[in-house]
């Protein structure tokens, strides 16, 4: 898989990358059927399977229950893999509590380093809740990131967006930003737009739907082939899924190839 650049200064990501949700939560989810976390052994084989394809970016957050510790316990020592992760949501005792001021912001930056065992965060994104529009005006929660940025604490910085109104406003004012798009909801496509045109990052969350759509390949080949996506993420916990959504990406991009 040829790697792709995250806007003009981000890192170099593999078009499909790795969703960690069900590594490391149950409560309080989407998908279609009740699952149980994997093992450590099987965490283990399905990041070695991801790699061998070429995935190089994992994205994780501190609300995805104990996934975080789990990569950093995994592959946070394998130069490999690069990561993105959230600030701005905790998810405990099976409910989201959002805080966004820049103490709590500094704070998960911190305990991120520590479980990604990473000197530098490579992405990290505003988890943002239903007023996302007021947290990117109000500017802090953004300013804190940057200011972050500055020390050299992380690479890239982004939100991670519900609506166009606030998708766009984060391409004004960061390096990517993470939205929704599947066959069933195209909505964010303004927001792709705008970043290629600024040359932002893009990573693509929720592709299959959160597990609801089952045309695997038309699914993910469209994605990874909508001008201005970077890479498209995707969350599974099974091995042959992983090799299957592999594949579906593989095709899709060789069909342009020739062109
Ligand atoms: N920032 C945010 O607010 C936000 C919100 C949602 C998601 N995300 C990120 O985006 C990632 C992807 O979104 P998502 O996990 O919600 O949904 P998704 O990637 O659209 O779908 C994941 C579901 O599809 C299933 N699946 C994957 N490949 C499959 C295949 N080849 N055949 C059949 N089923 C398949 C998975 O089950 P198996 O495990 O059985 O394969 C899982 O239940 C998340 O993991 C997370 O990292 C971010």
């Amino acid at each position: 898989m040829e790697l792709r650049s995250l806007g003009s200064n981000g890192p170099m990501v593999s078009p499909l990358s790795l969703g960690s949700t069900k590594f490391g939560r149950r409560e309080g989810v989407k998908y279609p059927t009740d699952f149980a976390l994997p093992s450590d052994g099987q965490l283990a084989e399905l990041l070695a399977l991801a790699k061998d394809t070429g995935i190089n970016l994992v994205d994780t957050a501190p609300a995805y229950g104990t996934a975080e510790a789990r990569i950093g316990d995994l592959i946070g020592n394998d130069d490999h893999w690069r990561f993105a992760t959230k600030v701005g949501e905790e998810f405990v005792d099976g409910r989201s509590y959002y805080d966004f001021s820049p103490k709590a912001i500094r704070t998960s930056v911190e305990r991120s380093r520590q479980r990604l065992r990473r000197d530098i965060l490579d992405i990290v994104l505003l988890h943002l809740s239903d007023d996302e529009t007021a947290i990117l005006n109000e500017g802090a929660a953004m300013a804190t990131l940057m200011e972050l940025q500055e020390k050299g604490l992380i690479g890239s910085v982004g939100a991670s967006t519900k609506t166009v109104f606030a998708g766009l406003l984060a391409v004004s004012q960061c390096d990517l930003v993470m939205v929704t798009l599947n066959p069933a909801d195209q909505s964010q496509l303004p927001v792709i737009a705008a970043a290629r045109t600024s040359r932002k990052g893009i990573l693509i969350k929720k592709p299959l739907d959160s597990g609801h759509h089952s045309d695997i390949g038309a699914a993910l080949g469209a994605s990874v082939l909508q001008p201005g996506v970077t890479s498209v993420v995707i969350g599974t916990i099974d091995k042959d899924h992983l090799a299957q959504n592999c594949t579906a990406v593989g095709q899709a991009l060789a069909s342009i190839d020739g062109r």
